[in-house]
């Protein structure tokens, strides 16, 4: 490049911006890019190289201030100027006609009444805000009133406007601020999953999981190396130069029509650069309805996960005149798409035996695409669920998945049957090491006796070495068969006096993976003591109850020593679970483990700190109140399964309430959720959401 003075810098670098950001928004928004990806590179480059030799003329509106260095210890929580409300479901075509008539009523309109209809994204909410058309902040709805400032993780977002396209008439906003939705489409979702198991991580459950994940990143470089991509739907405030205060311009005031309308701030929008969701227009009821079936056919073509569409009123003073209810506008709904169902056939029905020694009954099915994945098994959970759906080998049964998540298998299809079904049956003795199988009397599980079953052994390692346990890398399924099958370890206790030719001895396992191994678990010596009172996987010991048993008892000798009154009052701990630990530390084999883990210097440390709710969860930002009791699950276990998913429990029905489980002999919850109009959720569709293989902290 030849040399230039500071003034040509500059004019090249503005120059170079501007065909930057004019072809990234015909690539990412538009998605009609005008040359090839060479020549952009080309650009991009030369501007990095001019910005690199004079870092005076960086600004951080350009395109290569996606992303910034640094790592961020926290996000800082910024109050919305004004709540983030969200909208009230409907599950029912009743629940729109209902609408529908409570939106004309409370109008007094004469004539009719333009709704408009779009998919509702299955991402996470974002809010932006624009000083002088230039990104300055973004927001996480947080609880309605207070977000998470994302602005660095926003950033590396490429379909999000770093600064806005000027209108017609080259005017730009002197403040703006739109909502939108963060999201992950559906094959990018698929790629990064197929990555992450390659790379033996976790893969995620759904896009917005995912996407949620990704986004609350602390280091937005992890962020930017996710393909999330934004639509943005409302603008929450606009002002014009020499309008200050001014919410919805005049019809003609931008000089290109409304944005007084749903409709028009659509067209807004896109005129600033944003991606928009496409949109249908109806006024009745009827015509609401057929909307809704022509877009629950056709979401499958959306390239994003949608679990429903959203009918806003399009008068948008109109709207602010109807108010809202708790946290949701009157003009506004979102209808709820019934789960996608399929029919496909059980091959099979095959036992998993759980580290406590639980047998899982699970249904190997011929695979099928539902909901966005292919399936091809789903467990039954139990033998009162066999029974109560009929399931037989060789039935064509309905599969959807609960929450959109869990494979479940809602009936079978009685009228398909041939004769040549098989009916399941149960063992006399455990399928991995041939023990006797029981059922306890008021227990739903049949569980193998076997005190040194192979599979429960395979299960107690896993969890051992597991993220929330041990967290001992590299020590996934895989190498626990390993390790098995070459008679390595009789139990956990058995891995920290492995050697480097032991695990070399291993297949696939070279000098380096063996190093690595080696030190990881190394490190899990160090860890506190609530991870190892998890990790020794005692019935009913979930995370939360391991913290505090942690808490409460110091050390490891004192957990081990309080006798059961003592146990009964730490938090969270009932005599059940105090009953199912008295008897797991006085189990032979329980007292070799501990004796190996000291002899090994596992030191249990105190520093615990409790683990914050975890984000991303599938049912992060929902509060959930349970009612009644519910199959096969204790209240405890529940309320830590909702915790672990992300969910936080409440005792007591409000507006603030997502969801209510409902189980057998509820209480006066159900009736206030009903009078509240709060979402209605039977309670084994409800276990069938949250018991899934490896989500399970607390199997039993
Ligand atoms: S409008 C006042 N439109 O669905 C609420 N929301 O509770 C304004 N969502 O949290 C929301 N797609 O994040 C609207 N096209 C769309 C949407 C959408 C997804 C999300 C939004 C909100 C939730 C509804």
């Amino acid at each position: 490049m030849r040399a230039m003075n500071e003034k040509e810098a500059r004019e090249r670098i503005e120059w170079l911006r501007r065909e930057i950001r004019e072809h990234q928004y015909r690539y990412y928004v538009l998605d009609a890019p005008t040359i090839p990806d060479s020549e952009y590179d080309k650009l991009y480059r030369e501007l990095e190289d001019l910005e690199r030799m004079f870092p005076s003329l960086v600004t951080p509106d350009s395109p290569t201030q996606r992303v910034g260095g640094e790592v961020s210890p926290a996000f800082r929580s910024v109050p919305h100027r004004t709540p983030v409300l969200s909208l009230s479901n409907a599950f029912t075509e009743g629940e729109v006609v209902a609408f529908v008539r409570r939106v004309y009523d409370l109008s007094g309109a004469k004539g009719p009444l333009d709704f408009v209809v779009e998919p509702k994204i299955d991402g996470l909410s974002i809010v932006l805000r624009y000083e002088r058309g230039i990104l300055s902040l973004g927001l996480t709805r947080g609880d309605g009133l207070t977000g998470e400032d994302v602005t660095r993780n926003v950033r590396t977002v490429k379909s999000v406007p770093l600064r806005l396209r000027d209108l017609p008439g080259g005017a730009v906003p002197e403040f703006l601020e739109v909502r939108g939705e963060i999201y992950l489409a559906k094959d990018d979702f698929a790629r990064l999953n197929e990555e992450r198991e390659a790379e033996g991580l976790s893969s995620f459950a759904n896009p917005r999981n995912a996407a949620a994940g990704s986004l609350r990143q602390l280091d937005p470089r992890v962020t930017a190396k996710r393909p999330l991509k934004a639509l943005f739907y409302e603008v929450r405030e606009i002002e014009m130069p020499g309008n200050r205060g001014m919410l919805f311009p005049e019809p003609g005031e931008l000089g290109f029509g409304p944005a007084a309308t749903e409709t028009g701030s659509l067209d807004l929008l896109k005129a600033l650069g944003f991606p928009v969701p496409p949109y249908t227009k109806a006024s009745s009821a009827e015509e609401l309805i057929a909307s809704i079936s022509h877009w629950n056919e056709f979401r499958h073509t959306l390239p994003y996960d949608t679990d429903g569409i959203v009918i806003k009123l399009d008068d948008r003073e109109l709207a602010q005149r109807l108010g809202s209810t708790g946290h949701s506008p009157r003009a506004s709904l979102a209808y709820k798409f019934p789960p996608e169902q399929v029919e496909t056939k059980v091959l099979d029905i095959i036992l998993q035996v759980g580290r406590t020694g639980v047998l899982t009954p699970t249904a190997i099915l011929e695979p099928v695409r539902v909901s966005g994945s292919t399936v091809s098994r789903a467990t039954l959970h139990n033998e009162d669920v066999i029974r109560e759906k009929d399931v037989r080998i060789g039935d064509t049964v309905v599969l959807q998945k609960a929450g959109d998540v869990i494979p479940e298998i809602v009936s079978v299809v009685k009228e398909k049957r041939t004769g040549r079904e098989v009916e399941f049956r149960w063992p006399d003795k455990c399928p991995a090491c041939g023990s006797d199988v029981v059922r306890y009397p008021g227990e739903v599980a049949y569980r193998c006796t076997g005190m040194s079953c192979p599979a429960q052994l395979r299960e107690k390692l896993i969890h051992f070495a597991s993220r929330d346990a041990m967290d001992i890398r590299g020590l996934g399924p895989a190498v626990v068969d390993a390790l098995l099958d070459a008679g390595l370890v009789k139990d956990a206790g058995d891995i920290y006096t492995l050697t480097a030719e032991d695990i070399q001895s291993l297949p696939r396992q070279g000098e380096k993976s063996a190093e690595k191994l080696l030190a990881a678990i190394d490190e899990s010596r160090g860890r506190p003591l609530a991870r190892l009172i998890f990790a020794l996987g005692i019935r009913h010991v979930g995370l939360s109850a391991s913290y505090s048993l942690a808490e409460h008892f110091g050390s490891l000798d004192a957990f081990l020593e309080a006798t059961p009154e003592e146990l009964t009052q730490v938090p969270d701990i009932g005599p059940l679970t105090a009953d199912s630990i008295v008897k797991a530390r006085s189990q032979p084999s329980m007292k070799e483990l501990i004796s190996k883990l000291k002899a090994a210097g596992v030191k249990a440390a105190l520093a615990a700190e409790r683990p914050a709710q975890k984000a991303g969860g599938p049912l992060e930002g929902q509060t959930i109140v349970i009612t009644g009791t519910l199959p096969g699950m204790t209240r405890q276990e529940a309320e830590e399964k909702i915790r672990e998913l992300g969910g936080t429990v409440s005792s007591s029905v409000s507006r603030k309430t997502s969801f209510v489980v409902v189980g057998d002999n509820p209480g006066s919850k159900l009736d206030k959720a009903r009078e509240l109009g709060i979402r209605i959720v039977p309670a084994h569709e409800f276990v069938a959401m949250v018991t899934k293989e490896g989500v399970l902290a607390n199997e039993g």
